[in-house]
């Protein structure tokens, strides 16, 4: 299975994607391309050192978000992926995309959907807005991506314990160690194993064969 990842910042999901091929955790799988909204991510520095082919282009450099969109999804369709990859991208993904690579687009969100999600909830935003309402368990999500934000189709998703005294930064930091970089790379493998179908909008996973 070809995939391109999506970045815009540190790259710690994409690091997990990487090593989980390596280790062949990820089976049948192959990075083809890797995009990003942001040249100073570190997210490109992990992807030239893995030999991975990037792209870098940000809605900063056209006139208006058309014509990024326009250029966006050309140059995601030369990768010729079978599965696009969000992983901490923050630029919203044009409907043309939606349509193209329909039930073939996920998304890891940083909590427990529906908690704490949706337009503004993002990076940290998400685990101060846990913290403020006092939920003992938050955790992550791997989602199929639709029209809407993080409304898609719920894939896999990890509860990780909130701790007394947390503070966003750690709480951040618990929930990609213990949970993101799980479940992100075993949802990529089922997908890639041909286990993960949709019906009436719920997800289902078929036994590993
Ligand atoms: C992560 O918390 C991810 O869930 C969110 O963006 C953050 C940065 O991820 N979507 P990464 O280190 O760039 O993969």
């Amino acid at each position: 299975m070809r995939i391109v990842v999506c970045v815009s910042g540190g790259g710690t999901n994409l690091q997990a994607i990487i090593d989980a091929i390596d280790k062949g955790e990820i089976r049948n799988t192959e990075i083809t391309g890797v995009f990003c909204n942001n040249k100073g991510a570190y997210a490109l520095e992990r992807a030239h050192k893995a030999g991975i082919e990037t792209a870098c282009l940000s809605p900063k450099d056209f006139e208006d978000r058309e014509s990024f969109n326009k250029v966006f999804l050309e140059t995601v369709d030369k990768f010729n992926p079978d599965l696009i990859v969000l992983a901490g991208f923050l630029v919203n993904i044009p409907a043309t995309m939606v349509d193209r690579y329909k039930g073939r687009i996920i998304n890891i969100h940083p909590s427990l959907i529906p908690s704490f999600c949706g337009v503004g909830y993002y990076g940290l935003k998400v685990h101060e807005a846990a913290l403020k309402r006092g939920v003992k368990v938050s955790g992550a999500t791997v989602h199929f991506v639709d029209a809407g934000t993080d409304t898609g189709p719920i894939i896999l998703q990890k509860a990780v314990e909130v701790l007394q005294g947390d503070t966003p930064e750690v709480l951040q930091k618990r929930i990609m160690e213990q949970a993101e970089w799980v479940i992100l790379p075993k949802a990529i493998d089922m997908i890639a194993a041909g286990r993960v179908k949709i019906a009436d909008g719920k997800v289902i996973i078929s036994e590993e064969q």
